[in-house]
């Protein structure tokens, strides 16, 4: 049997990754091709332990929650009850919204990107995308995006960290672009609009 697809989508908060995943496992249905969804930080114990820190529940430092996303990532593909790696070998097309350029992209905010590449080398040995769909959204937009859906105080710190993710998405990019697959579609139009780029540049990936 052929091995599913693994289609990782990236993104800086807000940029329209979870509308756009469920756009194509829609797309993707009508075709007849049943994918598999997920996202990470994932719903394990490890991904609740990060949901914790990330709500300020609980507290713990940067290099230790870069750690956990490790911990967190390698039990979503490794997982003997619901795992990346076994849905792909059973030849299920599977769409993660995040994997590790989330990591990379993040974490090398505050941290070496190299040292983030290394301590993701288990995944990335283990299951490579068949492509990365990275959806830049101008911050600014993605702000006002998240705005007017959830209930946020710190805006203005969160736009200028959004802006260095996104500077260090495409750091990563250019790091990693010869041995990674990925498509870059502008993020601030409409969901259609965007929806169809997508699926036009991911294509020739799915055959
Ligand atoms: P992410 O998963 O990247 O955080 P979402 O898909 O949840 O982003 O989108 C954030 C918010 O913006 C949601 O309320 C969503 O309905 C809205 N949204 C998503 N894509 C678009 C778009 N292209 N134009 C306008 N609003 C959008
Ligand atoms: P989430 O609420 O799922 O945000 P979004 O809808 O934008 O994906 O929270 C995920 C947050 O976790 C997001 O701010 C990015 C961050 N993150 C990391 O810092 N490192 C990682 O490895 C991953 C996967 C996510």
């Amino acid at each position: 049997m052929s091995k599913g697809k693994f289609i990782a989508f990236e993104g800086i908060d807000g940029s329209g990754k979870s509308t756009q995943v469920k756009i194509l496992n829609e797309r993707m249905k009508k075709e007849g091709n049943y994918c598999y969804v997920t996202m990470e930080p994932t719903d394990s114990p490890i991904g609740s332990l990060i949901h914790q820190i990330m709500t300020g529940r609980i507290k713990a430092d940067n290099r230790t929650i870069a750690a956990l996303f490790v911990a967190d990532r390698l039990d979503h593909l490794l997982n003997d009850l619901n795992g990346i790696v076994n849905k792909v070998n059973e030849g299920i097309t599977v769409i993660t919204d995040r994997y590790y350029f989330s990591s990379y992209a993040y974490h090398s905010v505050d941290m070496s990107m190299d040292w983030v590449i290394k301590a993701n080398e288990q995944s990335s040995n283990i299951l490579r995308p068949t492509v990365t769909v990275f959806i830049d959204t101008d911050p600014d937009i993605a702000i006002e995006r998240i705005a007017k859906n959830r209930f946020h105080q710190e805006l203005f710190e969160k736009k200028s960290r959004l802006m260095k993710v996104r500077e260090k998405y495409f750091e990563a990019f250019e790091k990693l672009g010869k041995v990674e697959q990925i498509v870059v579609v502008d993020g601030n139009r409409d969901e259609q609009k965007i929806a169809a780029d997508i699926w036009e540049k991911i294509k020739p990936f799915l055959q």
